[in-house]
């Protein structure tokens, strides 16, 4: 696990905008393993901003999500499906059919995640990118989430509810529940990128780094993983 330390947000997204724009420059069929929440919106902004100045193209990059809300209408401005048309792929030269998310409406929720796993499978993310839950948690896997998943539903904690609830109007409108690739898929990845910022995530990126490795903290696994890098910002990085 490679960790590097920044002194701010817009630091660390340009350094992980980076480690991105290598893998579409060293394949321009790479596929993108890509994250939503606050985190990674800055590092958007810079991919966005290396299209718009030609020093990369998605023309032929295929991409999978980590996860969606269950129960969200297509559009909604909450799914993640929507986060990722505004915070990227409408701003860059993506073709929208080779972009994945798993599909929180589906009528068989199983069978969509049989479907996604089988995706996965076939897909193998060239880099994966995640952001961390303050409880440590990866994609939405939460704690306690079996180390050999693959794409499952997950009833959300009560801490990844409130955490999430300050991007919606109410609490009472967090959906409870989530379609999010596995930890096995996650692991899948032939490299995977970290990135945290903030206090509020210095335990969880801790437990990350320098704590057992146990599924009561998920992204505690990446240390098992050959190729990992972590980029925090300092504040994130307080306890290690
Ligand atoms: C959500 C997402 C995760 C994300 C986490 C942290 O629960 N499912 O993929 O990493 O929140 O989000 P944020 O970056 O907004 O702190």
């Amino acid at each position: 696990m490679k960790v590097i330390v920044t002194e701010n947000y817009d630091e660390m997204s340009k350094k992980a905008a980076e480690v991105i724009a290598e893998v579409i420059k060293a394949d321009e069929n790479a596929v993108l393993g890509l994250a939503t929440g606050t985190t990674p919106i800055g590092l958007y902004k810079e991919l966005i901003d290396k299209c718009a100045k030609k020093e990369i193209s998605f023309k032929n990059i295929k991409t999978v999500n980590l996860d969606e809300y269950v129960g969200l209408p297509k559009g909604h401005v909450q799914s993640y499906d929507y986060f990722m048309k505004d915070n990227l792929f409408n701003h860059v030269d993506i073709d929208l059919a080779n972009t994945n998310l798993p599909n929180g409406i589906a009528a068989d929720l199983d069978a969509e995640c049989a479907r996604y796993t089988a995706l996965l499978n076939k897909m193998r993310q060239s880099i994966q990118l995640l952001g961390i839950g303050s409880n440590g948690h990866i994609g939405f896997n939460e704690p306690k989430t079996p180390f050999d998943s693959t794409t499952h539903i997950v009833n959300l904690t009560e801490s990844t509810i409130k955490d999430n609830s300050r991007l919606f109007d109410d609490i009472s409108e967090v959906p409870t529940k989530a379609i999010t690739m596995g930890i096995a898929n996650i692991m899948n990845a032939k490299k995977i990128l970290v990135v945290a910022n903030g206090e509020n995530k210095a335990k969880a990126v801790y437990n990350m780094v320098k704590g057992p490795v146990t599924e009561d903290c998920p992204a505690s696994v990446l240390q098992k993983h050959e190729d990992v890098i972590v980029i925090v910002d300092k504040k994130a990085a307080a306890l290690l």
